[in-house]
This record gives C-alpha cells, structure tokens and sequence, in this order.
C-alpha cells in the first residue's frame, strides 16, 4: 500500500511521514532528498542537472548517500533547497526521480511524502494527504529547524512557494481525492492518528483486516 504525503515546506510533511510510516510499520520515501541529491551533485560537479540524474546512485534511509558519499547534513543546507527547487523544475530531472520512485513503490508499503506523489508518481495510491499551514507557521518552523531568522525564511519560502506552484511540469497542487489537513494548530500526534484512521478506512474499503 501506498500512503502519498504532499504538500508544500514548512507543513510537516517530513515529520509526519515519518512518524506515519512508524506507526503503520511501513516504509518512509523522502523524494525531496533526491532532488536535493541532483542539486548538490549538479553544483559540486559543474554538470547540467537533467544530463546528470540518471545517472546518480542515490541511497534512502537513516542517512542519504549519494555515490556511496553521506550527504546527509549537506543536502539540507539553504543554497541546496535553493537549487533543489530549481533543479525539480527542470521536467528531465522530473522523469528521471519519477521513475526511480515508481520502482521503489512498486513493491511492499511506503508513506511516500513530496510534491508530486499523489498526483503523478502514485496516482493509485490507497491514501492521499495534502497538508498545509499558514505560511507564517511554515516559516516559523523551517526557522527553529535551520535555527534561522523567522522573516528571512518567509522571504525566501515565498519565492520557493511560487515557483514550486506555478511551474509548468507537476505544480504543487492537491491530488484528487486527496485529505486536507491543515497541521498549523495540531500536534504531530493529532495528524498522525488522523493519518492511520485514513489507512484503516482504505484497508476496509479493500476488504482486508485494518491496523
Ligand atoms: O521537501 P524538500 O524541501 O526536501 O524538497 C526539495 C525541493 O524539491 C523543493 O523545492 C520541492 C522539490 N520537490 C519536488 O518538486 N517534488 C517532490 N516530489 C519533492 C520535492
């Protein structure tokens, strides 16, 4: 089964897939690290992002590995989501982390979180989510997380926001069918239960046992 977690920076999107997937017992695919992974490559390599990720050998699990390297820590730093978002605009970089995405969900249950799960990469998923938060609150938090200026990080997560959601190839967009879930005034608790009652229901509607 597949649990699609989409949505825009800030919303708790990493946080609670994760906590989702550990709940259900399933597996977590952080399809933002690969875009990241590409960024950080492309710029370290001084190579055209779309020429370069295919072939990239990108590792997902408690530490990202790109090439066999631990990048990890760099892909997070602020010049990567900056070229992250650029790079994940580029549909040749989209095909190709499509396509390695397909293939890892193809098989056993993910919470599969991103921009584009619902909506492209598992358009049959059994459960899809959108969150979202006021982007005061989204700021908020990606500031604590970077331990980093609150309005700068707005500033920035706007820019970010509007291209990501204006983009020609897969926009930021709800997938149809998909839940909403605003998390700006609920605990990661709350969301998470909410989460795994959503996979209860898709269990009972396919007929097998919940949870
Ligand atoms: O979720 P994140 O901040 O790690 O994502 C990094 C960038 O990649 C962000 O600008 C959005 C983009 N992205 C995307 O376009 N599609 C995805 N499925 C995941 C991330």
């Amino acid at each position: 089964m597949v649990v699609a977690i989409d949505g825009p920076a800030g919303a708790g999107k990493s946080t609670v897939a994760k906590a989702a997937a550990k709940a259900l017992g399933f597996t977590y695919l952080d399809s933002g690290a690969m875009y990241r992974c590409v960024a950080l490559a492309a710029t370290e390599r001084g190579r055209h992002p779309a020429e370069l990720a295919p072939e990239l050998w990108i590792e997902l699990g408690e530490r990202v590995m790109l090439d066999g390297r631990d990048v990890t820590e760099a892909i997070r730093r602020p010049e990567v989501s900056e070229a992250a978002s650029r790079v994940a605009s580029d549909p040749a970089v989209r095909t190709a982390m499509v396509a390695g995405q397909r293939r890892l969900l193809a098989d056993g249950d993910w919470v599969a979180e991103g921009r584009d799960i619902g909506t492209v990469v598992a358009p049959d998923a059994a459960v899809k989510v959108f969150l979202t938060a006021s982007p005061e609150e989204r700021a908020r938090r990606r500031a604590v997380e970077l331990g980093a200026d609150a309005s700068t990080v707005l500033a920035e997560q706007a820019i970010r926001d509007e291209r990501d959601r204006t983009r020609a190839h897969s926009p930021l967009e709800p997938a149809a069918g998909a839940a909403l879930i605003d998390t700006t005034a609920l605990t990661l608790e709350e969301v998470v239960e909410r989460i795994v009652e959503l996979v209860r229901e898709a269990r009972s509607h396919a007929g097998t046992a919940g949870p």
